[in-house]
């Protein structure tokens, strides 16, 4: 049996194991959409058996009426049957209409969005390469989203820049994710756990690491907000927290090792200086098409968020970013951040 592993990018919390269903052909199904599974395995049940019953037929067609010698005459000269060509035509229409009428009523299904999963809207937000959750109170995740068990959910999609699509194998929905028009998809989760929810349209570079996670979590489980963990009170929860967002926002694009990714690594942005003081470092940087010298501070940091092409950094100088705006990102989560680039300081 084949089992994906997924590699965890955003290296927060559990990594879904590879769950597959009884047959193991399928994700496992973790939601109400059981039309999907039972008309996948009504197509490949059809499938088989058709593929061994005409070779079947042909291979033994091909051993017991072979030429046994050279010179043989042929058998018979059957031109066409009517009858067979009759059951031939009707019973495939038979059961392509079977299929046809399945797929339109889990379709259906699936289009017509219930009152309780209309009352419970989620937005999430797709973006080169990440994904932020906004839930019906208001509050905000990045890259993880909890959902309540049997609570039928809607998600309308947006992106802020170019073509995603949001696919949650165990949930059986996927939809493109499209700028400039609203999308939407509804579900019921049925079991507890977590699933991968994946961008499922190439969406440049770092497609594949455009991940999230799914927690299905009970009633009483979610009323604990378990994504609303930021804490803001002391440096250290600041730091932590802005750790948590970096890994789960930025990591994609910039490394704190050095390591070169697409977007500048954010070592050394910060470094310790007179008596452990912290002080921003020089940066090179092209703004309006003239290159100058600048210190790294907090403004320049939220600015980098907001809009990333006005100051480009001299060895990155494609840019490339997509600004983050204070509906993605409020300043206090951006100075979330700073205070754990500061925290990474190093003489
Ligand atoms: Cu977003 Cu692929």
């Amino acid at each position: 049996m084949f089992v994906l592993s997924i590699q965890d990018p955003q290296n927060a919390g559990p990594a879904p194991q590879p769950q597959v269903d009884a047959y193991g052909q399928l994700s496992k199904l973790a939601s109400t959409f059981h039309d999907v599974d039972g008309l996948f395995y009504f197509t490949y049940a059809v499938c088989i058996f058709f593929f061994v019953l005409i070779l079947g037929v042909l291979l033994f067609s091909v051993v017991k009426y072979r030429r046994k010698t050279e010179d043989q005459p042929a058998a018979s000269n059957v031109t066409h049957n009517t009858p067979l060509e009759v059951v031939w035509t009707v019973i495939p229409l038979i059961i392509v209409m079977v299929m046809f009428a399945w797929g339109y009523k889990g379709a259906d299904q699936m289009v017509d969005v219930p009152k309780e999963a209309a009352r419970n809207a989620y937005k999430a937000m797709a973006k080169q390469w990440s994904w932020t959750f906004t839930y019906p109170d208001g509050s905000v995740s990045y890259g993880d989203v909890w959902v309540e068990k049997d609570k039928p959910v809607q998600f309308y999609l947006q992106s802020s820049d170019v073509l995603h699509a949001f696919y949650v194998p165990s949930m059986r929905v996927k939809r493109d994710v499209i700028p400039g028009r609203m999308q939407t998809v509804w579900f019921q989760p049925t079991e507890e756990g977590i699933y991968h929810l994946f961008c499922a349209e190439y969406c440049g570079n770092d497609h594949s690491k455009m991940y999230a996670r799914v927690h299905v979590v009970s009633s009483a489980e979610f009323k604990k907000r378990p994504w609303d963990d930021f804490d803001d009170s002391t440096p250290e929860l600041a730091a932590k927290s802005g750790e948590s967002l970096y890994s789960r926002n930025c990591a994609v694009c910039h490394s704190v090792d050095g390591t070169p990714l697409v977007g500048p690594s954010w070592k050394g942005l910060f470094v310790k200086g007179e008596g452990d003081t912290i002080v921003g470092a020089k940066r090179t940087v092209i703004e309006g098409g003239a290159t100058k010298e600048i210190t790294v501070d907090d403004a320049y940091v939220l600015e980098s968020v907001r809009t990333p092409a006005q100051k480009l950094v001299a060895t990155h100088p494609n840019g490339g970013m997509s600004s983050f705006g204070p509906e993605l990102i409020d300043d206090r989560r951006v100075k979330a951040i700073v205070t754990y680039m500061k925290s990474l300081a190093s003489k």
